[in-house]
């Protein structure tokens, strides 16, 4: 990859309209297809970054782009004072998909779902005759639950949250992984719900350990409290199963779902299971886009082929041999001290020498044609495409080599 050319320059100078919030790299990205993106400058990509795990079918899937169009022709939005049949069939599907919920509320982003949870919670506890103080929600540290104010307090990371003080109450942190933290917590008789991912993405790619999800929900059953589950990044279908988590073998009272559920088209979904499913009633929350039949309509497709067995079988295969690559290119380089994650969810940790380096490598990867994530300064996250074929899996893993033997040899 050369300079951009001026024409792109001339794009990315318009970046000084937006609130200087983003560091895009030195590019305008044009078109993609499959696992492959092309810039303004004609650059192509291997694409493991998929949107921040929202793409998961790729670019401009046939099927996708067929129900889009298709709803197009019909109706673009309603609002929810009617009734259209898109969001009316996605929340019957994800209903069924899920196992264990009965109702759903659909929204447009991650935020907004995880702070519908926060407010089914609050509403739930108030329900049950439990003052303010006894309505306390658990999250975990590294944890990412977004940038509303709610969702922002529940994330237990301060420098998400420093600045935007006055924060909500009602939140406690704990340690990721820590059982008899939270054990303990449960003394002070004060918890409405345990909020946690399965697998924590922005906080580093770092899975539950084997059990705890389980003993939360034990805890959660014992003192009777509710187990929310942000899958908003390692749900539908990222790490093998459609939902992450039956592979910790636990039921939870509440799931939130957005990036992958549209695939790139803006949806987000919280599903509630019988303990919370009426506890909301007439007026109780809302949205004006929340359904959109056109988002609705993209999702219904996206679900369907995110559950379907040949590709959770691709996750697993794919992700396998990412994750061998990976473990190659640490081995040769020094680069890596461990990798980890699950399916196509990978953490590649950066050693000792490269801490804090994961934006360089970033960026170097991009020079030689790899879209990579960091997840916080010393984790590289792979997060392609689900559908993702081999001969990209390989080609994506042969320029992070180059990349990295530039970056090692320097
Ligand atoms: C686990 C998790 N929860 C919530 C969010 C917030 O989603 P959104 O950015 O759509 O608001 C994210 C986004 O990265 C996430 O990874």
């Amino acid at each position: 990859m050369q300079s951009p050319s001026p024409n792109t320059a001339s794009l990315i100078d318009l970046a000084h309209y937006w609130l200087p919030l983003y560091r895009p790299r030195a590019m305008v990205l044009d078109y993609g297809r499959g696992s492959r993106l092309w810039d303004t400058d004609g650059n192509d990509y291997v694409d493991f970054g998929a949107g921040i795990a929202v793409n998961s079918l790729g670019h401009q899937d046939p099927d996708l782009l067929a129900a889009l169009t298709a709803q197009a022709h019909k109706l673009w939005h309603a609002s929810n004072v009617f009734y259209t049949e898109p969001p009316l069939r996605l929340a019957e599907e994800l209903v069924a998909a899920s196992g264990f919920a009965e109702r759903v509320f659909l929204c447009n982003s991650g935020s907004e779902a995880n702070e519908a949870a926060i407010k089914l919670v609050r509403k739930w506890a108030t329900a049950q005759g439990r003052p303010p103080e006894r309505r306390v929600i658990v999250t975990f540290r590294g944890s990412f639950h977004g940038r509303t104010l709610g969702a922002v307090t529940a994330t237990a990371q301060p420098k998400y949250q420093q600045g935007y003080e006055p924060l909500p109450d009602g939140f406690r942190y704990l340690d990721f992984n820590d059982a008899s933290a939270l054990e303990a917590a449960f003394a002070a008789n004060d918890i409405a719900a345990v909020m946690v991912e399965p697998v924590q993405g922005e906080g580093g790619v770092m899975p539950a350990a084997p059990g705890f999800l389980k003993r939360v929900r034990e805890l959660c059953d014992a003192h009777d409290a509710l187990l929310v589950l942000d899958e908003i990044q390692c749900g539908m279908g990222r790490t093998g199963t459609l939902f992450a988590h039956p592979q910790d073998g636990v039921t939870p009272d509440i799931v939130t779902l957005a990036k992958a559920l549209g695939c790139g088209f803006p949806i987000g979904a919280m599903l509630a299971g019988p303990k919370v499913a009426e506890v909301m009633q007439y007026g109780a929350h809302g949205t004006t886009f929340g359904g959109n039949p056109m988002a609705a309509a993209v999702a219904r497709v996206a679900l369907r082929k995110l559950a379907s067995p040949v590709l959770l079988a691709n996750v697993e295969k794919q992700g396998a041999a990412l994750r061998a690559g990976l473990a190659a290119i640490g081995e040769e380089s020094g680069l890596f001290a461990s990798i980890r994650g699950r399916g196509l969810m990978l953490g590649a940790v950066l050693a000792d020498a490269y801490k804090g380096r994961a934006g360089e490598i970033l960026e170097c990867a991009a020079k030689h044609g790899l879209l990579l994530l960091q997840a916080g300064p010393d984790v590289l996250r792979l997060v392609p495409p689900l559908n993702i074929g081999g001969a990209d899996v390989v080609e994506g893993l042969s320029r992070l080599r180059l990349a990295v033997r530039e970056l090692t040899s320097a």
